[in-house]
């Protein structure tokens, strides 16, 4: 099984994105195959720019979230929603992408009154594209220095959240007869 993690933060010091490293680490360990897409290492034109549908990369990206079985989203909190250049990868890419899969969030915050700011973007993600959300996302409103010193309750989360992934993206979309 191929999981894709997008970890959307172009901060150079991201706490989603350690923890999005974090959990692919443990999907390794369970012999999952985890496409990490990290977009700082991409540089998207925005949606909507001349010829943006053309750009080669917008084609690959396609294909490698088309070809996962579920994806995690990991993104910073900005004005109450996710990141621009998360949104930005969505609108590039689009149904083609994204359609009919299972997808979790984890979402690095400065504060815990942002706790419901993912859902407007997980509304879209269900009703136009019919992914289904994972509900019990990760969100954090801390910082990490290391890796390697995520605190245990955290941890046990990670685990959750890919127990989950792996569960619901093997049995969805459900066949229909
Ligand atoms: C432009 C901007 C907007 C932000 N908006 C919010 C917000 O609405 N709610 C919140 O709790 N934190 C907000 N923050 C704080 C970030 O969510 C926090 O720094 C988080 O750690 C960023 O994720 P990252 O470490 O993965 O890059 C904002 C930060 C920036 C730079």
């Amino acid at each position: 099984m191929n999981i894709a993690i997008v970890a959307s933060s172009l901060s150079p010091k991201s706490n989603s994105r350690i923890l999005a490293q974090k959990l692919a680490e443990k999907l390794s360990l369970v012999s999952i195959d985890v496409d990490f897409i990290d977009l700082r290492d991409f540089k998207l034109p925005l949606c909507g720019d001349e010829d943006d549908h053309y750009h080669p990369l917008i084609s690959d990206l396609t294909d490698r979230i088309a070809g996962a079985a579920g994806i995690v989203i990991a993104s910073p909190i900005y004005n109450y929603g996710i990141n621009a250049a998360m949104k930005n990868l969505v609108e590039l890419t689009g149904k083609k992408a994204w359609h009919d899969k299972v997808v979790g969030f984890i979402c690095a915050a400065g504060g815990r009154s942002s706790y419901m700011s993912v859902m407007s973007f997980a509304n879209s993600l269900m009703l136009d594209f019919h992914c289904l959300i994972i509900p019990k996302f990760i969100y954090i409103a801390k910082d990490f220095d290391d890796i390697n010193h995520i605190p245990d309750d955290l941890k046990e989360r990670l685990d959750q959240l890919a127990v989950t992934l792996v569960e619901l993206a093997e049995h969805y979309p459900v066949e229909t007869r």
